[in-house]
């Protein structure tokens, strides 16, 4: 600050923006940022926490902003969980300023005033400006706490140095809008780039049924297919999940359930008409029983049972032939044990894709039912990236970013 004369960013026009300040003097900076930010056409809602509110007014955010602003975990008009209702509806957090303490209690994951309960339940892209005393700035403890945030994905707008309210110089002063708005369009950018798109995800082992109650399957427990999906719905992609796991959906994601292959297909035909990317997660399975008994087989009648299998369809390979559906960009994953370039670039052309990612599926710390995956991207036009472990989370969005670049229209 000051904030004159610096101009807000078109990007940010229309953004909702939820802006939780904490008790620093700051606050009163704060104010003209979300005047700012108001009238440069984003949506401004506030929330404060009680010392925030012994430095500024909440009436004073609800004349800047015209909203009225958060101030507990009660609503005035008694609806529950405000924090829930503002975390849905932001586009981006902003805290600002960010104390020590706050800063301190949004890392040990505390929920006990509107401004960290928001935080919890938020599923936007965060941004944190502290302000503070030198001395306070510097101690390991709230590095430390600051490093945990960098950690999870918060982005930190370090503070500047110069004089401070309590007399002394150096670093703990808040941030200036520029760097303020930069933090914001960056974070802004890069989570609507699917915005748009319309993405279609498979997740889950499909499962062929041998009698009403019982099937084949596999190990696919669907994390990497729900992964993809909320990153591609975090980006802005309209995602439709088709999906023989059950797992809660993200916020955002339409989900379809099937169990067979056959009903995944047909599905995903229906769904991906006007879709602009596939992404194939899903462990469909190659053989199915070649007959389903209609009522349990029983063991007392059954002394002995040999099943008789037939292949199944190949999925993406059918899809890849349907001329209606040529404009979708298809990505199969490979399920391998070793050579994972070769064997991923021989399933990349018998399988009419625009790319695959190549996972080891022998390795226990990745892959089936693991949190964490690792592997190769490989694309149909030649380029090919090294996949490091990540969590499966982090690994869609990776995985986004290398598509993104290659989509055509
Ligand atoms: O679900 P998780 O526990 O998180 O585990 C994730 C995963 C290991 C299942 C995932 O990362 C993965 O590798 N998925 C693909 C599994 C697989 O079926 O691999 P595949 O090499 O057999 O098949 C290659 C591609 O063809 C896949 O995109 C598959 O969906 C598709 N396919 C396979 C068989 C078939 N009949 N039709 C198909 O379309």
């Amino acid at each position: 600050m000051p904030l004159d004369p610096t101009p807000v960013p078109d990007e940010l026009r229309g953004l909702r923006v939820a802006l939780l300040v904490s008790g620093g003097i700051a606050a009163y900076k704060v104010v003209d940022l979300a005047s700012a930010l108001n009238q440069a056409g984003c949506e401004v809602r506030v929330a404060m926490t009680p010392s925030a509110m012994r430095f500024v007014g909440a009436p004073t955010f609800q004349g800047v902003t015209g909203n009225a602003a958060l101030t507990g975990l009660w609503a005035a008009d008694g609806s529950p969980e405000p924090h829930v209702a503002l975390g849905d509806w932001a586009q981006l957090i902003l805290v600002a300023p960010a104390t020590a303490n706050v800063i301190g209690r949004i890392a040990s994951g505390r929920s006990d005033d509107i401004v960290t309960a928001t935080l919890l339940a938020a599923r936007c892209p965060v941004i944190v400006a502290p302000a503070m005393n030198d001395a306070m700035w510097s101690k390991p403890a709230v590095q430390d706490n600051l490093a945990t945030l960098r950690r999870r994905g918060v982005t930190l707008v370090e503070p500047e140095s110069g004089h401070l309210a309590s007399g002394h110089v150096g670093t703990g002063r808040l941030a200036g809008a520029q760097a303020i708005f930069n933090a914001m369009v960056h974070a802004a950018r890069s989570r609507y780039d699917f915005a748009g798109r319309r993405v279609v995800v498979t997740a889950g082992g499909t499962r062929e049924p041998i009698d009403p109650v019982r099937f084949i399957s596999n190990y696919s427990s669907g994390k990497m297919g729900f992964a993809l999906a909320a990153a591609a719905a975090d980006r802005g992609a309209r995602v439709m999940l088709v999906t023989a796991a059950s797992h809660p959906p993200h916020h955002g994601v339409e989900v379809q359930r099937v169990d067979t292959g056959r009903e995944m297909l047909a599905e995903l035909r229906s769904q991906l008409r006007g879709a602009d990317v596939l992404l194939m997660a899903a462990a469909v399975g190659d053989f199915r029983p070649a007959a389903t008994a209609k009522r349990k087989i029983r063991r007392e009648e059954t002394p002995s049972l040999t099943l008789q299998l037939e292949p199944m369809p190949d999925l993406v390979a059918s899809l890849a032939s349907d001329e209606s559906l040529a404009g979708v960009f298809r990505v199969g994953f490979a399920a391998e044990d070793s050579d994972l370039d070769a064997k991923g670039v021989e399933k990349l052309r018998r399988k009419g894709l625009h790319a695959i990612v190549a996972n080891d599926v022998s390795r226990r710390d990745i892959g089936f039912g693991s949190d964490y995956n690792a592997g190769v991207l490989l694309f149909a036009d030649g380029s090919r990236y090294e996949l490091e472990k990540a969590t499966k989370r982090e690994m869609a969005d990776r995985i986004l970013d290398l598509v993104l670049p290659k989509l055509t229209r």
